[in-house]
């Protein structure tokens, strides 16, 4: 009984990590997240990166031109929750999760 008891959790654990590391899309943010940090994309980087973010005040976030400087998700991931200080480049860590972060930065290097 006790035995039983301990192996549910144990499973459900096994079970929650082997979910983690398959595909990527598993991970992201459901559906209607999705669209509010599309929106976000758009909108709020959009007004220092240039609505179809070809730049502005900020760079351009043009997928081409992020892989060409070597960004990958994990340097875009870092830039966007830490900001780049001394820039107007700000920090969103404090917004949004960790989840929204990195489905932001994988966006920025797919192109459309
Ligand atoms: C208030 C203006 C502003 C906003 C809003 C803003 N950025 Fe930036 N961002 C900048 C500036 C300025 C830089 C360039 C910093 C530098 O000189 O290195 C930058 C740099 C970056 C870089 C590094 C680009 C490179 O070529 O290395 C990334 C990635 C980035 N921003 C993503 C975002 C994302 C994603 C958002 C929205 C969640 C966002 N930014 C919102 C101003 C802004």
């Amino acid at each position: 009984m006790v035995l039983k008891q301990t192996l549910i959790p144990i499973a459900l654990v096994g079970l929650l990590m082997q979910a983690g590391t398959e595909a990527w899309a598993q991970e992201s943010p459901a559906q209607p997240r999705q669209q509010q940090l599309d929106y976000l994309l758009k909108h709020d980087c959009g007004s220092c990166h240039g609505m179809t973010l070809q730049g502005g005040l900020g760079p351009s976030l043009l997928p081409n031109l992020l892989q060409q400087k070597g960004h990958t998700v994990d340097s875009l991931s870092l830039i966007i929750s830490k900001g780049v200080p001394g820039t107007a480049m700000p920090p969103w860590g404090p917004i949004l999760a960790d989840d929204d972060i990195r489905w932001i930065a994988n966006q920025l290097l797919q192109s459309k």
